[in-house]
């Protein structure tokens, strides 16, 4: 049993063709089965969370009820990535379990949407939003290294709230960068091989070796995405994450979870311009 595909080009020479397509059931497995633990996991063993509390009432006094998270703009990126990364996941993968249809004209048309909202949302992420807020920062790694030690029952001292958004958040946007973008360049190349309406088709752009490696890396980026995107939704769902979730439709977050979870000297909330204290509130 091979992880990998392979054939005889007219040469004579072995080359791989794609990955084996039982890879897909092992990442719906592998899925599962995190969704599994995790869940039995929360439900049964993990003690409440504990963060240490310096948050002055004066701060605590200026949060606003509704605290601004995701502009309309970051909102309608996330929906339309969300719904051409499902677009692409259900037209590559359905064929190979044997629900077949002419998938691969939807297929590149979702990977071209995918492509340009990407592109769009890496300029947007630099110049208008606050492009370091998804990066792990120093506190994150001395906090991170404090919740390991209190998991393992060792003395340590409370971790901090989080920033913006918590480590767990910025490893996995990492994690969809490496295989989002390996889909998307290999895609991008992949255009050649069927017609589109961008460029005339040109199989023989690439030696059968380096498509054959093309392929194989498009198809483990996309079996990555399936347990990926699984992760993703079921946090999405899950009931204490559903404020997060709202704010991804609506904007905003309640002042509550704000407060519960974040440290508002980490994520500096901005004022309504309408509000008599319009100015940031500093920790
Ligand atoms: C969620 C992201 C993606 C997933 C899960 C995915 C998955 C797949 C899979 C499994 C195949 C079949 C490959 C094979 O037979 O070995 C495929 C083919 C293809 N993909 Fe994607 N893909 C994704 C993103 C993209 C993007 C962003 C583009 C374009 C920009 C793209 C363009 C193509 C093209 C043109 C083919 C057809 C190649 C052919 O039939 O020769 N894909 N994709």
């Amino acid at each position: 049993m091979g992880f990998l595909k392979w054939a005889t080009d007219p040469w004579g020479q072995t080359v791989p063709i794609h990955i084996a397509w039982f890879l897909i059931w092992v990442a719906v497995i592998a899925g599962l089965f995190f969704l599994i633990v995790h869940a039995i996991w929360l439900r049964y063993f993990a003690k409440p969370k504990e963060f240490v509390d310096d948050t002055s009432a004066q701060v605590v006094a200026r949060i606003p009820k509704h605290v601004p998270r995701h502009s309309l703009v970051a909102r309608l990126f996330h929906w339309v990535m969300a719904a051409s990364m499902l677009t692409l996941l259900f037209t590559a993968f359905l064929p190979k379990i044997g629900i077949q249809f002419n998938w691969v004209t939807y297929h590149w048309i979702a990977g071209v949407v995918l492509t340009v909202s990407i592109l769009f949302h890496v300029i947007h992420a630099s110049f208008w939003l606050d492009f370091w807020a998804i990066w792990p920062d120093r506190t994150d790694v001395e906090d991170a290294w404090k919740r390991v030690q209190r998991f393992f029952g060792m003395p340590a001292p409370p971790p901090h709230k989080f920033a913006k958004y918590p480590l767990e958040n910025k490893l996995f946007h990492g994690v969809i960068i490496v295989c989002g973008l390996s889909a998307i360049c290999t895609g991008v190349f992949m255009m050649f091989r069927v017609r589109t309406v961008f460029f005339p088709r040109n199989p023989y752009l690439f030696s059968d070796m380096t498509w054959g490696l093309m392929y194989v890396l498009h198809g483990l980026a996309g079996v990555g995405l399936i347990a990926l995107v699984m992760m993703h939704v079921y946090f999405g769902l899950r009931p204490e994450k559903l404020p997060i979730t709202k704010s991804m439709i609506f904007g905003w977050m309640d002042r509550d979870f704000y407060l519960e979870e974040h440290d508002p000297a980490r994520w500096v909330v901005e004022m309504p311009s309408s509000s008599p204290t319009s100015k940031q509130v500093e920790g």
